[in-house]
């Protein structure tokens, strides 16, 4: 087969001589979709009971392909079988192994069929099972997300805008608001499996066929919703792993934001977490070090993933329909993709597993900053009547006060109050306490400790 001189066994009818070496180099993608062989397969043996069913084949010839096949599946998973550059593909290593055990009826599966649509279909089944490897390890990190939430719901830390100190918030809180990105990430997931879910086989090279094939029974047979209802937009589209890919890129982003997050709070200045030796790392040269590695590859990874989708969004946008050979380069982006995404979800859940938030520096974080100098304006307007912008304006004049003195707002005197607001009472001193200032923002969706075991409640029963 390898002989360079013999043309295609699959193709080469019409040929000569066989390809130059650095053809077959280029042409060739078994190096890669040799990991759809279970879904080739799996196909295959669908489109033959197909061809039985229908009278296309005879029972007998479409047995011997789908027992044959199992053979052949078998060997592949024990690593029994010789992968051949010259056969290009999956699809044609597969059915030329299948000759050599089954002889003649090993030509009949081929009917009614072309590598174009049996790569379309191949392929949305493997990517149809990432959507749901990705829901269950978001699944996962959702579930190790709710435990930090739980333990911590009321624990108080600062919340940030532009990384400046803005007000405090509940560790509860912000565990939750991972939760809510993770579970839109989650039902990107699902969108993307029930409008992928349409079955290609049977569009044959483009045009469908003259055979009278069931569309509906092989799709059936492969757990699709359906056949795809126009057969040149079933072999010529990848708007099925683009979405992948956008969805993965947007899940890699979410987890970039948190693992950036970790990687500042388990630093020496914040202190805010320490992550397990589990998932850190040392230095070779500074014995002190615990380096946040897991957290910084996983920031790193959305570079591999976002660059899969613009790589396949590029191959894409200028076919026309509809078939060509570009889209052959969709599946190693594809498959790169999955695998980041899939490691760098169960770090993460790993990692957020193992951490322990330290109550004490949240909680002596969460105090400083001014934190609590919107409470302090909100309770000029509540209990003095001042207009906002007034008392946002009182409230400056203090917190510049306190700064100068290298205070918090809480160590002012009432008499240092009164320079800026001859009204203000001692009752004032206990919004400027952290605990009551989370305690107050009891809104739908607030920092309240009420508010954030309701969101938990929430989602433990809809994970349940
Ligand atoms: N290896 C090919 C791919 O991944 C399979 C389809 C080939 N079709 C063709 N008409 N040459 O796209």
């Amino acid at each position: 087969m390898s002989d360079k001189t013999s043309s295609n066994a699959m193709w080469g009818g019409r040929f000569a001589a066989g390809p130059d070496a650095i053809m077959e180099a280029i042409n060739a993608s078994i190096g890669f979709d040799k990991r759809l062989a279970a879904q080739d397969i799996e196909g295959s043996r669908a489109h033959a009971a197909m061809l039985a069913a229908t009278g296309i084949v005879s029972d007998s010839d479409a047995g011997a392909i789908r027992e044959g096949l199992l053979t052949v599946l078998s060997e592949i998973e024990e690593g029994r079988f010789a992968f051949s550059t010259a056969l290009e593909d999956i699809h044609m290593n597969v059915e030329a192994r299948l000759k050599e055990i089954i002889g003649e009826p090993a030509g009949r599966l081929h009917t009614a069929r072309s590598r174009n649509d049996q790569v379309a279909t191949d392929f949305r089944l493997w990517v149809r099972d990432q959507c749901d490897a990705a829901v269950e390890g978001l699944t996962a990190l959702m579930r190790a997300l709710l435990v930090q939430a739980e333990a911590g719901a009321d624990w108080v830390m600062p919340g940030f805008t532009h990384l400046q100190t803005a007000q405090p918030v509940t560790w509860g809180h912000h565990m939750m608001a991972y939760v809510e990105m993770f579970a839109r990430d989650r039902s990107r997931f699902a969108d993307a499996r029930t409008r992928m879910n349409e079955c290609p086989l049977g569009a044959a090279a483009l045009a469908g066929t003259s055979f009278p094939i069931d569309r509906e029974m092989t799709a059936h047979a492969l757990g699709f919703d359906r056949p795809a209802a126009n057969s040149l937009d079933a072999v010529s589209d990848r708007d099925f792993a683009l979405e992948f890919l956008a969805a993965a890129s947007i899940c890699a982003m979410h987890l970039s934001r948190f693992a950036e997050e970790l990687v500042i709070w388990s630093s020496a200045q914040f202190r805010f977490v320490t992550l397990s030796d589990r998932f850190s790392t040392g230095s070779s040269i500074m014995p002190q070090k615990k380096n946040p590695d897991a957290a910084e590859l996983i920031r790193a990874k959305i570079g591999r993933i976002v660059g899969a989708n613009i790589a396949l969004l590029t191959v894409m946008k200028g076919l026309p329909l509809a078939y060509s050979k570009d889209m052959q380069e969709d599946k190693e982006q594809v498959f790169d993709a999955a695998d980041t995404l899939m490691l760098a979800l169960a770090a993460m859940t790993g990692m957020v597993g193992d951490m322990t938030a330290n109550r004490a520096a949240l909680e002596a974080a969460a105090a400083s900053g001014f934190s609590t100098a919107t409470d302090l304006a909100d309770w000029l307007v509540r209990e003095m009547g001042l207009p906002f912008r007034e008392a946002h304006h009182v409230t400056g004049a203090l917190v510049a006060l306190a700064e100068s003195k290298g205070c918090d707002l809480k160590d002012l005197s009432l008499d240092e109050m009164h320079a800026a607001h001859g009204g203000i009472t001692n009752a004032v001193y206990d919004v400027l306490g952290v605990h009551n200032s989370v305690a107050s923002r009891t809104s739908y969706g607030g920092t309240a400790p009420v508010q954030v075991h309701a969101q938990i409640a929430r989602w433990k029963e809809a994970l349940a």
